[in-house]
């Protein structure tokens, strides 16, 4: 199948495992969950969901375990974004090509459908516990094989709970708030970097690998490939706020300039940007290569996301 096909065929396996787990009913919170729909509905790529569930298929993983796991990290991606955008962060007016959540609900509704997504996200990983009978191979004895796969499930939840933590993307975005302003040295870039992006997709790629039964040292693997690929869209992204337009990206250009935020395009300028995002990419597609499996989709879509336009 030609990439841009494949791609499309697996964004919308990924939208579906988000629309099938969102919440259905509501109350007097019907605010709120109208606000998650608001931004979750609004077309984001479903790039973290695509990618652990490229990594699963890789390793031949099976069964619809991972599905909770696709839907809960891009509840926790899209929670992030909502916050992202608050007045006391990067005060932007559009996301995804709609006003921002703040503007249209209000900030205390945002800043509550944010942290409904957060909490959603892992209500929905733990309903994956229930489909361990489903999930488990049919060769090996009953107790043994659930014992396995809750085992799976356990050391994907902790990935789960750690990446979008203070030791990963809100670490990341604590920095990139205090430093707002300051010239940043490479070692503070490659911080803020590395938690506020690489983090997410980082537990994508480990949960898509753990889920599948890759052992300890390919998960090392799988969080290094993430690291990189994670490193080289953040500068892409980069690069996108100062050369895209509103209507490609459909969210504010020149956002980082408004709001005095030193990126690596500050720092080393659009070419040589783009030049690092290719290097670590490059790196990202042999450590996936590496494995000797069938990388085929993989790798093209890790180096697709560098030539991405929005
Ligand atoms: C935006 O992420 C935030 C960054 C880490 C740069 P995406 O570019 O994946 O946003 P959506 O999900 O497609 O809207
Ligand atoms: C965002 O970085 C990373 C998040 C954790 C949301 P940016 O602030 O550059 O992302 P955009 O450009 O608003 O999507
Ligand atoms: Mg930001
Ligand atoms: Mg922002
Ligand atoms: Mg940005």
């Amino acid at each position: 199948m030609r990439f841009e096909d494949e791609l499309k065929e697996r964004v919308l396996e990924a939208d579906q495992a988000v629309r099938d787990y969102m919440p259905a009913e509501a109350t007097f919170q019907k605010t709120v969950t109208d606000a998650m729909e608001y931004t979750m509905y609004a077309g984001g790529k479903r790039i973290r969901p695509v990618l652990m569930k490229a990594v699963f298929d890789m390793f031949g993983g099976n069964a619809s375990l991972i599905r909770p796991f696709m839907a809960a990290l891009e509840m926790i991606h899209t929670y992030s974004l909502i916050h992202d955008d608050l007045p006391a962060l990067d005060n932007d007016d559009y996301r995804r090509g709609r006003k921002t959540a703040h503007i249209v609900y209000g900030e205390a509704m945002a800043i509550l459908a944010g942290d409904s997504l957060l909490n959603y996200a892992y209500e929905t990983a733990a309903k994956s516990f229930s489909l361990v009978e489903k999930a488990a191979p049919e060769d090996t004895p009953g107790l043994l094989q659930e014992l396995m796969v809750r085992r799976r499930l356990e050391r994907a939840m902790k990935v789960l709970a750690c990446k979008p933590g203070i030791y990963g993307m809100i670490g990341g975005q604590v920095a990139d708030v205090e430093l707002t302003g300051t010239r940043l040295s490479l070692e503070q870039i490659t911080y803020i970097y590395q938690n506020k992006t690489s983090a997410l997709i980082e537990a994508a790629m480990m949960i898509g690998g753990i889920l599948a039964g890759v052992e300890d040292t390919g998960i090392e693997k799988l969080e290094k490939a993430g690291y990189n690929i994670g490193m080289a869209f953040q500068i892409q992204d980069d690069i996108l706020d100062e050369t895209a337009t509103f209507e490609e990206l459909g969210k504010p250009i020149h956002s980082d300039e408004k709001n005095e935020k030193v990126t690596h395009v500050t720092l080393y300028g659009i070419e040589q940007s783009a030049k690092e995002a290719e290097r670590l990419s490059e790196e990202a597609v042999s450590i996936v290569e590496g494995f000797g499996r069938d990388s085929g989709f993989l790798a093209e879509l890790i180096t697709w996301l560098i030539h991405r336009k929005n």
